[in-house]
Parts: structure tokens; C-alpha cells; sequence
């Protein structure tokens, strides 16, 4: 039965119904609309909009069709949308009570607010693997604090760091993310219900009252925003594409250290793929088919973005479309953390190779500057007199570790035996005791402060 028949001479045609219907996709916010349900049937008892009987046959209406569903002895067909469903199904239970649940509301504030009750959950489910990967990211920080590695900027060597001081980098990639859940499911807590289709109601409804038995943060202060707002699918989707563009970064560095030519990583087999025609081949799936489905993310976070900027207030049907895009983006993000989660500390640390890394291609000479700097010459001096000795070693065949004092002393007679014990990768990774630097000393404290940080969520 449709909620709106009476008004129509004529059923609706089957393409009509095929194309408009949304139980299909939306039957996912069962939970959400039943619980919605449940807090509205309350406060209109509450307020005496209809009687306590009333309300308590549909309460148990609905609890009954909740538990039924949970216990897949009700299939979700048969109807327009999952609104239109639930109700039917109530009518058909507890019979004229369950024609008086639609009373002071709409169907335009009731799936603005279920979708906003399943979007503050899929926020929980969020933090959950956000957390999760976190902590693997810690166990591999503290797996590598002990290490040095090669830093990199345009893709050539750097700096050496501390090994953990990578990972930690991303872990705080990710409480940034978290502290974005966090806020947006504020925004998100936000109740449309009461709005009614976009003007209210006549009926003395306590908006508060609901807002407290769903626990949200407050009502909507403007029905006709209430009711046609989806910032909050937006914000959700940012959320998630901010996320897989984290997670993309991270597999590129994991793809690109885990090949021959770095060598610092290897990928367990178990998460590992082969070739079918070459036999030698170990390939970085996991982290190549995260990093595709980022723009599958971000595809879905461009669709709402374009199908709200012209919608005219309030509620138009354009806006059934907010549905699909978010529940494929939650579910690609949940899978990429939970497996990223697992993956990491499936990754063994090259460190001898590391190490060696971070003590060629001149990766220390931004020590040798800073060296005669401290001595008292001018650091772009000291940066022009280091020009001049990697030219040479470039020129003579030398590194600056193979150098002789005799050879610095011939670039500057600042330089003393002591020159040889800086250039080692570990001790120029371990000089970078700077709050935030990559001393083995600054990222355990970092790692203490992950932990700490991570906690709160
Ligand atoms: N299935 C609709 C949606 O997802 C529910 C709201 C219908 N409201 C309406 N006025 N037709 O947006």
C-alpha cells in the first residue's frame, strides 16, 4: 500500500515504481527508522498528542517488527521505502493505533533524521578501525625506533630519521581523521525530526524531548533547513575521502619501499599476491587496490556535493540520491582500515638495507653544514663550503663517510676528527632532538603522545 494513494485514481505504473522506490537501497536504515520511530510514538504520548494506549500498542508494534526483522523472519520487500514498509507492516499489526505513528511528522523528517541516526553509528564504526590501525601503526613506530632510514622530499634522499618517525607521521594523519569524526558526528547529532514536511506543526510537540530520547545534541532551530540539509552525508563523505587519501599515501610508501629497488620493506606472503605467467613475482595488491578505490571515495563525496547545489528548499526528491554513495564509501573505508590494520605489522623492516640507505647518496650533508655552522660560520656559507665537498666526492668517487679529516680540513679549518662520528646516519637522525624531530629520543616521545592522544576516542 503507498502512504499517498488516496488521492489517486490510477495505480502507479511499474517503471515508476522500479525507478522511485528506494526499500532496495534504504531497507539498510530499518534499525535507524524504527528507533526514530519508537522516540516520536514516545514524546506524542508524552505531550498527549495521542493517547498512552495508543502510544504503547504502537511501541510494541514496532518492537515486535524490530525484533522480527533482526531475526531475518521478515523480509524487507514489498513496499516504497523503508518508512512506508515499517508502517504498513505496524497497521498490519496493531491496526488503527499504528495510523496515528505518522501524526506531526513527515517523511521528509523522518529520513533526514534516520539517516542521521545511521550516519552518527557508522561515525562509531569509523572510530573503531581508525583506532585499530592506530594502534598498528604504534607497534610498527616502535618495531623501527631503534633504526634509521633514509627521509625523503621529491622522492631523493633527505635526511636520515628514525625509522618509527615514518609510521608516526601517519598515526598522526589519523587522529587528525579521528578528531574530524569526532567533530562532524557533533554536527551530525543535530535532529530534523519535528520539522514536519517543511513548516512544522500545530500538534504541541516537544522537539527537546525527542532530541534527548535519541540522543542527539538539540533540535534543528529552522524546519525548512531541518528537513533539506545533507550536510552532514558531505561532511561524512569528506571524512572518508580524507581517510582514503591517508591510506592511498601510506600504500604508495609501502608499495614503493617494498620493491627491489628500496628494499626496506618486505610484505609477508600471507598478504602478498603472485603472477600467473611470471614466477618470481611477489606483488603489493593490498596497498594497489586501496589506493584505486580512493578515487571511488572521492567519486562519491563529488556526487553528493553536485546533487544538493541546486536543489530548491526544501525536501526534493533529488535528495534520495544521498543514500548509495555514503553506504558504499563506509563500507570500502571500513574494509581498507581493517586491513591496513592487519597487514602492518605483517611488514618485516629491512634495517640493514635501511640503514645503509640513509648513509648514501650524501643524506648527511645537511649535518656537515649545520657542523660548521655551529662553529661559527654562517649557515649559507657552511651550506655553499658542503656544495663544494659533495661536488668533489661526486667527482673523486668519495663519500662522506669515506672522507678523511685531512679531506674536510681542506674545505675549512673548522673541521676537526670529530667530523667522521657526524656523518653517521644514526647520529645525524638522533642530533634531530627538536620537538616533532626525527631523533630516536623525539619519537618515542611522539609515540607516548599517539598513545595518549588515541586513547580519548
Ligand atoms: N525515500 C525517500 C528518500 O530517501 C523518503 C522521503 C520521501 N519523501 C517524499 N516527500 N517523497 O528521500
Amino acid at each position: 500500500m503507498k502512504l499517498w494513494e488516496g488521492r489517486f485514481s490510477k495505480p502507479s505504473a511499474k517503471s515508476l515504481e522500479e525507478f522511485n522506490d528506494s526499500l532496495p537501497f534504504d531497507c539498510k536504515l530499518w534499525r535507524a527508522d524504527i528507533k526514530g520511530s519508537l522516540a516520536h510514538v514516545k514524546m506524542l504520548g508524552e505531550c498527549g498528542v495521542i493517547a498512552k494506549d495508543e502510544a504503547e500498542k504502537i511501541t510494541a508494534g514496532l518492537e515486535s517488527i524490530y525484533a522480527d526483522i533482526d531475526e531475518g523472519k521478515l523480509e524487507l520487500c514489498g513496499a516504497e521505502d523503508i518508512h512506508s514498509f515499517v508502517e504498513n507492516e505496524l497497521v498490519a499489526r496493531v491496526g488503527d493505533a499504528g495510523k496515528k505513528l505518522h501524526t506531526a511528522r513527515s517523511r521528509n523528517d523522518q529520513v533526514a533524521t534516520d539517516f542521521r541516526i545511521y550516519v552518527l553509528d557508522a561515525y562509531e564504526n569509523l572510530t573503531r578501525n581508525l583506532k585499530n590501525l592506530v594502534g598498528s601503526l604504534v607497534v610498527m613506530a616502535e618495531r623501527g625506533v631503534k633504526y634509521v632510514m633514509p627521509g625523503y622530499t621529491h622522492l631523493r634522499k633527505a635526511q636520515p630519521m628514525c625509522a618509527g618517525h615514518f609510521f608516526n607521521a601517519y598515526s598522526e594523519m589519523f587522529l587528525r581523521d579521528l578528531e574530524r569524526a569526532a567533530e562532524c558526528a557533533e554536527r551530525c547529532a543535530v535532529l530534523p525530526l519535528g520539522s514536519g514536511a517543511l513548516a512544522g506543526t500545530s500538534y504541541p510537540i516537544d522537539r527537546q524531548l525527542t532530541a534527548r530520547y535519541l540522543g542527539f545534541n538539540s533540535p534543528c532551530e529552522n524546519s525548512l533547513d531541518g528537513v533539506s540539509d545533507r550536510d552532514f552525508v558531505a561532511e561524512f563523505l569528506f571524512v572518508c575521502s580524507l581517510i582514503m587519501a591517508h591510506l592511498s599515501r601510506l600504500c604508495e610508501d609501502i608499495i614503493l619501499y617494498s620493491t627491489e629497488e628500496f628494499g626496506y620493506f618486505e610484505i609477508s606472503d600471507e598478504y602478498s599476491t603472485g603472477s600467473s605467467i611470471m614466477p618470481q613475482k611477489k606483488n603489493p595488491d593490498i596497498p594497489e587496490l586501496m589506493r584505486g578505490k580512493t578515487g571511488r571515495v572521492y567519486g562519491h563525496l563529488m556526487a553528493i556535493l553536485t546533487c544538493i547545489k541546486a536543489v530548491p528548499l526544501a525536501y526534493n526528491k533529488d535528495l534520495q540520491e544521498d543514500k548509495e554513495g555514503l553506504f558504499d564509501a563506509e563500507k570500502q573505508v571500513n574494509s581498507c582500515l581493517s586491513v591496513m590494520a592487519e597487514m602492518l605489522p605483517n611488514i618485516t623492516l629491512k634495517t640493514e638495507r635501511m640503514q645503509k640507505a640513509a648513509e648514501s647518496e650524501f643524506c648527511c650533508a645537511t649535518d656537515v653544514a649545520d657542523y660548521l655552522a655551529k662553529r661559527g660560520l654562517p649557515f649559507r656559507d657552511a651550506h655553499a663550503t658542503t656544495g663544494k665537498i659533495v661536488r668533489w666526492c661526486i667527482e673523486n668517487k668519495r663519500t662522506l663517510q669515506n672522507m678523511k679529516p685531512e679531506d674536510y680540513k681542506k674545505f675549512s679549518p673548522l673541521f676537526d676528527e670529530d667530523i667522521c662520528k657526524v656523518v653517521r646516519a644514526k647520529a645525524c637522525a638522533d642530533a634531530r632532538t627538536s620537538f616533532g624531530g626525527a631523533a630516536q629520543s623525539s619519537v618515542k616521545r611522539n609515540i607516548k603522545s599517539i598513545k595518549k592522544r588515541v586513547a580519548k576516542y
